[in-house]
């Protein structure tokens, strides 16, 4: 609607190429088919059906009105483009899970004495913010907190309509009260996931600095509690502790790899820990969606097999 406000009397006669199927309903905003109309359009190609079961239908109701309609161009480079979207609507229990990894060419995300500041360089920094406000959760291991005290807030040129929520994989809750992202819950959301027989004691006293505590058994578990909180993706962003259970459970569907021209070696943090074994042949190739330059760095997006 705002491009085809901009374009004003030069959208007349036009054709309108988009990746999701234009909406037929009134929502925050009247449906998008109406002002496609209105416009003059002459043909509108798009990518993906919509599937929200609300929107859906404009297609139809463009051709009703005259417009020629062409549709699922590009369709699945579309749908891994906008694959929240698409996730949110597959009725699934748990939210999209993405990784998102700094490593070195020996798949360390650490050195040999923790330290991982930085691994990558400023432009892949850049990059993690802006993915960042693109998730409703942002997640890490305990252990990353422990060696890093990381805000997980976005501070980047694009903010997000509501901060993500920051989650804290930590079975034992030993999450300390001084760490960063403890001190400032009570500004931004902050959630621990810890196991169900975790202390008592230590609960009231995450609670009492503004840290919300819930309980889950397992990776699994963990994560139908958080969409059961109305989250809908997640980005984890290490350590490799909790990127290996999520891997070895399963339930990773994107990762972003972003790989920096050194070599930690021996004694580095793996990235992806206590994986089972898998044989050459069985091993499952996962898909490459995008390879991007970031600065020295290289950047691989690749979805689950
Ligand atoms: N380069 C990068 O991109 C990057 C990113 C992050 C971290 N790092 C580095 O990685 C290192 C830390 O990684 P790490 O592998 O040692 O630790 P980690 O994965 O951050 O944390 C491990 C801890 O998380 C808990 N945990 C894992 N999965 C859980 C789950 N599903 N539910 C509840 N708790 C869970 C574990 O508890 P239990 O074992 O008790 O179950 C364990 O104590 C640091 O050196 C840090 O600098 C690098």
């Amino acid at each position: 609607v705002a491009a085809l406000e901009a374009a004003g009397e030069r959208a007349r006669g036009a054709d309108l190429i988009v990746t999701l199927e234009p909406c037929a309903h009134h929502g925050k905003t009247p449906p998008c088919t109406e002002a496609i109309v209105r416009a003059g359009i002459r043909r509108v190609v798009f990518g993906a059906a919509d599937v929200d079961p609300q929107a859906r239908g404009g297609a139809e109701a463009l051709r009703r009105e005259g417009v020629a309609v062409q549709a699922g161009v590009l369709e699945r480079e579309v749908r891994a483009q906008n694959a929240v979207f698409f996730h949110r609507h597959d009725a699934s229990e748990r939210p999209f899970v993405a990784v998102k990894l700094a490593l070195s060419l020996d798949g360390r995300i650490a050195d040999h004495v923790g330290r991982s500041r930085w691994v990558t360089g400023e432009e892949a920094r850049a990059f993690v913010h802006w993915l960042r406000a693109g998730f409703e959760a942002v997640g890490v291991g305990v252990g990353t907190v422990r060696a890093d005290d990381p805000s997980l807030t976005v501070r980047g040129p694009v903010t997000p309509p509501s901060p993500p929520l920051r989650v804290i994989f930590d079975a034992r809750l030993e999450l300390p009260v001084t760490a960063r992202v403890a001190r400032t819950a009570r500004e931004l959301p902050t959630l621990v996931v810890a196991d169900r027989d975790a202390p008592d004691a230590a609960t009231r006293t995450l609670e009492a600095s503004g840290v919300a505590v819930v309980r889950a058994g397992g990776v699994e578990d963990s994560l139908r509690a958080l969409r059961a909180r109305g989250v809908g993706s997640l980005l984890v962003e290490g350590g490799g502790v909790l990127v290996g259970r999520l891997l070895a459970a399963g339930v990773v569907d994107r990762l972003y790899l972003i790989f920096a021209p050194l070599i930690l070696g021996e004694g580095g943090v793996p990235g992806m820990r206590h994986v089972p074994g898998a044989r050459l042949e069985a091993a499952p190739r996962w898909r490459t969606v995008e390879r991007r330059v970031l600065g020295a760095d290289s950047l691989l997006v690749l979805d689950r097999p």
